[in-house]
């Protein structure tokens, strides 16, 4: 299924995963994805990306950040909206920067994430950790809930804990089916967004439509209805 989904467009935050970085090369990956995701959070790619670049002219690592004030980051963030998460960066950014803990590396765990760095919740931490340190950690997001839940034709409350305990369980065994956690997190998101999406999504043009139970049921009810006419 892999093969079928990882093509993922061009942006600015991705680039190939790479283990042979070294700890800090690693770290300074983590930066570049945290921003990313927490612009991400409530802002569409292409609005995203020229606040991306600016962000990273004027502060390419996340000691340049930590050196900055809240002025001068509330303008870059201008049109963004939700200003707090531009509030969160510059505060994370001083104590990861000031820790002698972490030194001004972003932590490399689930755990640490969500602990330390505010802002940062499960999927966030997930991202970070997989797309930039490697970690085979899931990281499920409102796209991939989506998706997830088509893809098996879930009819339980979206948000119930059940559905979300079997879902972040469907996305592990997903990211650990394939060598590079990082593709594969960003491929279901970049499926849920493009394809899988919430209002019309382009079935007909699915890679993985003949593996998805919501679609395959809506078939073959079409079917039965064509049989009886
Ligand atoms: N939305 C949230 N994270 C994303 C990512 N890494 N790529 C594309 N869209 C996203």
């Amino acid at each position: 299924w892999f093969a079928r989904v990882r093509d993922l467009r061009a942006m600015p935050w991705r680039k190939p995963y790479d283990a042979s970085l070294s700890r800090d090369e690693q770290a300074q990956r983590a930066y570049e994805v945290w921003v990313s995701e927490i612009m991400l959070q409530q802002t569409q790619v292409a609005t995203v990306i020229p606040y991306y670049n600016r962000w990273m002219e004027k502060f390419p690592t996340i000691q340049a950040l930590a050196q900055s004030n809240i002025e001068t980051i509330n303008s870059l963030w201008k049109g963004l909206g939700y200003y707090s998460r531009a509030s969160r960066l510059l505060s994370s950014a001083k104590l990861v920067v000031s820790s002698p803990q972490y030194a001004g590396r972003l932590p490399d765990t689930v755990d640490e994430l969500m602990k330390h760095v505010p802002g940062v919740g499960r999927y966030s931490a997930g991202a970070i950790c997989s797309i930039a340190y490697g970690r085979c950690e899931p990281a499920l997001d409102g796209n991939v809930h989506r998706l997830l839940s088509r893809l098996l034709a879930l009819h339980s409350p979206p948000k119930s804990t059940q559905t979300l305990a079997l879902l972040w369980a469907g996305a592990t065994d997903l990211v650990k089916s394939v060598d590079v956690p990082g593709d594969v997190n960003q491929a279901l998101i970049e499926l849920g967004s493009t394809v899988c999406k919430p209002k019309d999504p382009l079935c007909a043009e699915c890679p993985v439509g003949e593996w998805c139970m919501a679609y395959n049921m809506v078939k073959e009810e079409k079917e039965k209805k064509i049989s009886k006419e």
